[in-house]
């Protein structure tokens, strides 16, 4: 039995004597490869994705193999995660009057795209997958619905077979976010491939990165094609030819979300290695879980398809989201915490700024905070769930440190 003094929070010695490892994924396996790619782009003069005097065009073959690594038949580079739910909108003529159904739980890019659009953003549930509740989403759906956003957040895919349903039943778009989930799957067939759209994220803290940067996929030629017309400025005559493809739509205003050749250099190479990332990430995670499966008290998030999952974080739930808060408390104590604190959290919590939680959109739904009452499951699910990072650097001594740290609070504070 641990006693209470012996936890670092109260003056005991902590588990560990410095940080975990940052969660950058894909960054933390940058090496000589992605380095000669990007020589090779600067050599060149050509950083620009249309043309240039020695034209590599490694835009159009990061785009080539993205496609064919997520199951579709188009895919388009774009600046960022943003930039590619703005363009998957716009692609799926989301505007002016349209609603469109996000998570309470996903990221303040969600809104703000569907906002940039014109379109009035949605809020539905999350169930205990911190996923969209796809009993809410049916019942938050108008004849103003046009598209249903699914986020596929931390590691972990939605329902799909249910919201695939949800959405063909009443003949709305669904567009997949899966920034937070890249490489992920469900039942058998990539993320991002199931919906009418799918949109990628390559900030720093996903599976593969560039820094910045981002994707968007489709099966629909049209849909390609406004993605296309709408990210390069509205212009109507552009990106088609190596396809030997012509517009079929009429031209409409855009805006320049273009992908340039050294973001795309970086990610051709960073593509070749998702699979052991993710590989690297799944061991630990279920090592983890493995070392903490009998405690009492803590129950794990549901996972719809445990074979999908990209596994960057683990999130468990607290009988009471005042144990969540001493629980994070005392895990980062322990040092069982990333160098910059971020993590461990509890995923909502009142007086943190945090733009994962729609309670902090009010800028992008004014008001929504008077009408919280709306999203109690979505409270008390975020602010029992207390969340770790899983890093791909985690050694076995981490994943022993990890393991430690949480039977050592649990036994305390639970
Ligand atoms: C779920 C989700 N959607 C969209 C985005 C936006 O991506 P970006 O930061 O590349 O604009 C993020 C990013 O961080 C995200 O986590």
């Amino acid at each position: 039995m641990v006693s209470k003094n012996s936890l670092a929070l109260y003056g005991g010695k902590p588990v560990r004597e410095k940080p975990l490892p940052v969660m950058h994924p894909g960054a933390t396996f940058f090496d000589e490869a992605e380095v000669k790619a990007v020589l090779e782009v600067l050599k060149a003069q050509s950083p620009y994705r249309f043309y240039g005097p020695n034209f590599l065009n490694i835009t159009g073959k990061f785009e080539a193999e993205f496609r064919r690594y997520i199951g579709t038949t188009f895919s388009l580079a774009v600046t960022s995660g943003t930039a590619a739910l703005h363009t998957a909108l716009r692609g799926l003529e989301v505007g002016e009057d349209d609603e469109v159904i996000i998570p309470t739980y996903s990221w303040v890019a969600c809104p703000s795209a569907v906002v940039a659009t014109g379109a009035k953003p949605v809020l539905a549930n999350v169930d205990d997958s911190l996923t969209l509740d796809p009993d809410d989403v049916e019942r938050r759906i108008t004849n103003r619905t046009k598209v249903i956003m699914a986020v596929h957040i931390r590691g972990v895919p939605c329902d799909l077979d249910r919201i695939v349903d949800i959405a063909k039943r009443y003949q709305i778009f669904l567009l997949e976010d899966v920034a937070q989930c890249c490489g992920g799957s469900y039942h058998g067939k990539r993320l991002g491939s199931i919906g009418d759209a799918g949109s990628f994220s390559f900030q720093l803290n996903k599976m593969i990165s560039a820094g910045e940067g981002g994707a968007i996929v489709t099966n629909d030629q049209t849909t390609y094609e406004r993605c296309l017309m709408f990210h390069d400025t509205g212009t109507p005559y552009r990106g088609l030819e190596e396809k030997e493809l012509r517009y079929s739509i009429q031209p409409f205003p855009g805006v320049n979300y273009r992908a340039n050749e050294i973001s795309s250099a970086i990610l051709r190479v960073q593509l070749t290695k998702m699979d052991t990332i993710i590989r690297r990430i799944r061991e630990i995670k279920s090592k983890i879980k493995k070392g903490i499966s009998d405690i009492p008290g803590l129950s794990f998030r549901r996972i719809p398809d445990p074979e999908g999952e990209v596994a960057v974080g683990l999130v468990f739930f607290t009988e009471s989201k005042d144990k969540a808060i001493l629980f994070k408390e005392a895990l980062m104590a322990e040092n069982i915490r990333t160098p910059s604190g971020s993590y461990p959290g509890v995923v909502y919590e009142p007086l943190r700024n945090d733009g994962h939680v729609f309670m902090h959109w009010g800028h992008l739904l004014p008001g929504i905070e008077r009408v919280s009452n709306q999203y109690r499951q979505t409270l008390d699910l975020l602010s029992r769930a207390v969340h770790i990072d899983i890093s791909p650097l985690d050694g076995e001594q981490e994943i022993n440190d990890i393991i430690e740290g949480i039977r050592k609070v649990s036994s305390v504070v639970l």
